[in-house]
């Protein structure tokens, strides 16, 4: 049984006809103003990316809703369900996905997260009929496995960190030999962002790959760490660049700065990101031949390599990208919107996506506007748990956020949110994300700042250097 969380949002531009469309699916079809059926979208998701991913599809080029389409999210949260309808699948898997893609009668399927890519659910909607956009189970081994990454890298001739990949630490201990420098060692499967460590000499790289093959008992990500990619440290500027690719060309939006650490001046554990400011290119070289030459340096050559592989990239392939000097190198590639990237870049870029999208699901080529100069001056700060990145407290009431006004300048994403007959509570580790947009980033920066003053909750957790820090 499929159960939807109470919708809240405002349907005032719709007519609503119950169940107009086969009269037992459970969901209410929507009609737009000129009587043709909304079409139906489905974000796959829960977490701030998604609720951005949401709003930028339902909105198109507006910031208000459009009455052509009708935006749901699986399973959403308890903040998200505030504006749109969340469902809740019957199990959080391909096969729950699918059933809940099918039950809505879904006109197109947006997976945000990396899980259900490389679990293949793209493919299981397909094969039902239904329109999903994002990578196919072939193409998201890009993030999957960080050394099909690297031999992605080394045969399209993407420049990266040298590299080896072990599945032995006496193999490890020979390759780190002598070695002087910094390394950083990376489980090869998925770890929710917590598989890469930098250490600062060879020893300590040992030690920890070490650990991730667990040569001292289990492997400390289990089958995500039975192999490990040992990788040379890359000093220089980190820039996370991101395109929707049509199989054949990348079309790239803005490049935004994420901050990973979880305190001030880049200090304390990585997390999944604490916050993202776009448009931001820290790079001695004017925007438009550096972005012209990381399209032609990276993402170009990747898509030929998928193409002459058979599966044609189609979906966000996001490069974390060092560049130093005139150098640009990779450090990884993601196979969706990071987060909190996509609340900057996504909410940041008044584009209509959704033709695009529904485009290249369908397999053709879009000629997309340049999205990268569309995006308005914008900053998202994470407000995170207690906790957090080791063991988030949950259950803390959110205040303030009556006093949160979204508008077209600011808006609360939410991430890490429950939803009771009390209000609103802390369910994960990155709680919400404010954001704001400026005349300037210097602006859109102190703006997001501002529009954060009435929200707290208890050791609630931020940064106050986002787009700021060195
Ligand atoms: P990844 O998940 O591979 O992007 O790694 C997480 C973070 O670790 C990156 O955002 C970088 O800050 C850092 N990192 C990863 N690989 C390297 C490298 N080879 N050199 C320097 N920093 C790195
Ligand atoms: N913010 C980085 C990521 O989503 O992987």
């Amino acid at each position: 049984m499929i159960s939807l969380l109470q919708p809240i949002r405002s349907c005032d531009s719709f007519q609503n006809v119950n169940d107009g469309d086969d009269g037992d699916d459970g969901f209410d079809a929507f009609f737009g103003k000129d009587g043709t059926m909304a079409k139906r979208i489905l974000v796959i998701g829960s977490g701030g990316r998604e609720h951005a991913w949401a709003l930028r599809l339902a909105n198109g080029a507006t910031s208000a809703p459009m009455t052509d389409r009708q935006v749901f999210v699986c399973p959403g949260n308890g903040g998200i369900a505030q504006s749109f309808e969340c469902i809740t699948p019957p199990s959080n898997d391909v096969a729950g996905f699918v059933s809940v893609a099918q039950k809505l009668q879904a006109d197109l399927v947006v997976v945000g997260p990396e899980q259900p890519l490389t679990e293949g659910l793209v493919e299981a909607l397909e094969s039902q009929n239904i329109l999903a956009f994002g990578p196919d189970t072939f193409c998201a081994q890009l993030e999957g496995s960080k050394s099909f990454m690297k031999t992605v890298c080394t045969e399209a001739q993407v420049a990266t960190a040298a590299y080896g990949v072990f599945d032995s630490i006496d193999d490890v201990k020979s390759f780190l030999a002598d070695k002087m420098g910094g390394w950083v060692v990376k489980a090869d499967g998925l770890c929710a962002g917590k598989g890469v460590t930098v250490c600062t000499s060879a020893q300590e790289a040992l030690e920890v790959a070490e650990q991730m093959l667990g040569t001292q008992g289990t492997p400390l990500f289990g089958e995500a760490s039975q192999k490990v990619v040992v990788e040379a440290f890359l000093p220089g500027t980190e820039l996370s660049l991101l395109a929707l690719c049509d199989g054949e060309e990348a079309h790239l939006f803005a490049p935004a700065r994420d901050h990973k650490q979880l305190q001030d001046a880049n200090k304390g554990p990585n997390t999944g990101g604490m916050g993202a400011v776009a448009p931001c290119l820290m790079v001695n070289e004017p925007s438009e031949p550096f972005l012209l030459r990381a399209k032609n340096e990276v993402f170009q050559p990747v898509l030929s390599w998928f193409k002459e592989q058979g599966h044609p990239y189609r979906g966000i392939l996001y490069a974390g990208l060092m560049v130093e000097n005139d150098a640009i190198r990779v450090l990884e590639f993601n196979v969706r919107f990071g987060d909190p990237e996509a609340q900057a870049i996504l909410w940041g870029t008044p584009a209509d996506l959704l033709p695009d999208l529904m485009a290249v699901a369908q397999g053709k080529q879009i000629d997309a506007p340049a999205y990268e100069k569309k995006c308005e001056p914008t900053c998202v700060v994470v407000l995170a748990a207690p906790g957090y990145p080791q063991k988030a407290q949950k259950g803390l009431t959110i205040h303030g956020l009556k006093d949160f006004e979204s508008s077209t300048r600011s808006e609360c994403f939410f991430a890490g949110v429950a939803r009771d007959e009390d209000g609103l509570q802390t369910s994960g580790g990155r709680v919400l994300g404010i954001g704001a947009k400026g005349d300037s980033l210097p602006e859109a920066i102190k703006n997001a700042y501002e529009a954060m003053k009435p929200v707290h909750f208890d050791g609630m957790q931020w940064r106050t250097d986002i787009g700021t820090a060195p």
